[in-house]
């Protein structure tokens, strides 16, 4: 088991790594403080995972149990609505701990349903996709869609604590396991150059399943998040550094109403535009990209846009990003591979030959 801290004064917690249901399964219960829990999962996970998790909590706490649809497009009030009727159905008070098992999707609901439950009450993050163990479930960040955006609806609230069972990604299909890869990539590209150089010599030990491998990529990921994450946990500066490609990749996934791209597919196709422009204003060198779109495609990902997209079908999508500010379009750009830059200025006719030139 290896343990990190997202430091954040009286609001710190721990990120624990390793086999912890079947290893240290005594972490569960040291991380809740009331007497009830509702463990909230999804038509999936719950099968493969709720039973295992729930003979882990202690016989003398009230626990009820949510299976929901599984699906970005159930990421929505009206699921989340079910979240707020089993607490109150349950007489759950503000004492309660919520147990979020299971992707970004579950754990960014569940999150914002314990953000919000009578003005906020306790939850934990057991993340069950590669994703959710290196980014979603570190930070606080949490929401659901509105049908005019994605995540736009939300609040920043911290878990207390976050519990990564490495083993769980032992059922996760290989497309959300590259998924995943693409955020752990964006680690190495927005702060850490060794870490990229170690994705490069790794990957495919990664791809093979190595445990060990899998499980330093998940701690290297944990600990770049947590560290921008204490510099700046609203947002306000280097925490948008965390959307590298996203602007794009978003563009891409609302084009498509998040039917066909995943969303970490639509991340790295944006990381290769954003490489791209990074290079047209001078930053990175042809090499750069070159090693960019070569990780991304060993790891099974896009690298290219999709050809149907016109560059004004991004434009009119970039405008509505949330890191905008009086209508200017912030990027997130590299000044080298292994450091980012947040970009207020670049010329939108640069932005458009990036595009192109990924296409
Ligand atoms: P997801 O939650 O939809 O999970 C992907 C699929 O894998 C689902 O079908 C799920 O049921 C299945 N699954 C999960 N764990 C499994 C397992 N162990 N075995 C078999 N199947 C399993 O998607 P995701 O990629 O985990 O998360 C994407 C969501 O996360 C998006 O809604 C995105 O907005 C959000 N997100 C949030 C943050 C944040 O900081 N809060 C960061 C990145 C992404
Ligand atoms: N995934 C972006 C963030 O947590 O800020």
């Amino acid at each position: 088991m290896r343990t990190l801290t997202v430091d954040l004064a009286e609001r710190s917690y721990p990120i624990h790594i390793g086999s912890w249901m079947t290893e240290a399964p005594e972490l569960l219960a040291a991380s809740i403080a009331g007497s009830q829990v509702l463990v909230v999962s999804n038509e999936t996970i719950a099968p493969l995972y709720l039973a295992k998790l729930t003979a882990l909590l202690p016989a003398e706490l009230m626990v009820n149990e949510l299976v929901l649809p599984d699906g970005e497009r159930y990421k929505n009030y009206e699921t989340l609505n079910r979240i707020y009727d089993n607490l109150l159905e349950n007489s759950h008070n503000r004492t309660t701990t919520l147990i979020a098992l299971g992707g970004g999707v579950i754990g960014d609901m569940c999150g914002f349903a314990a953000a919000t439950y009578q003005r906020g009450v306790n939850f934990i993050q057991v993340p069950t996709t590669l994703l959710a163990q290196v980014d979603s479930s570190v930070g606080g960040k949490t929401a659901v869609n509105h049908p005019l955006g994605k995540n736009m609806i939300g609040a920043f609230h911290q878990p207390k604590a976050v519990l990564i069972d490495v083993s769980t990604l032992q059922t996760l299909p290989p497309r959300e396991f590259a998924c995943g890869l693409a955020e752990v990539i964006k680690y190495g590209l927005i702060a850490d150059p060794v870490f990229y150089k170690w994705l490069e010599e790794n990957l495919d030990g990664l791809l093979a399943g190595d445990v060990e491998k899998i499980s330093y990529a998940i701690d290297r990921s944990c600990h770049n998040k947590a560290d921008i994450v204490a510099q700046d946990e609203k947002e306000a500066g280097v925490r948008a550094w965390l959307n590298l490609g996203h602007t794009f990749g978003h563009a891409i996934e609302a084009f498509q109403h998040y039917r066909h791209w995943l969303h970490g597919e639509a991340v790295a196709a944006g990381m290769v535009i954003a490489g791209e422009l990074s290079r047209r204003l001078g930053y990175i060198d042809e090499a750069d990209c070159g090693r960019i779109c070569s990780l991304l495609s060993r790891a099974g990902l896009p690298t290219k846009a999709p050809g149907d997209m016109t560059v004004d079908d991004f434009m009119q999508r970039m405008k509505v990003d949330k890191k905008n500010r009086n209508g200017q379009l912030r990027l997130i750009l590299l000044q080298s591979l292994g450091q980012a830059l947040i970009s207020d200025d670049a010329p939108p006719e640069e932005i458009a030959a990036a595009i192109t030139a990924c296409q």
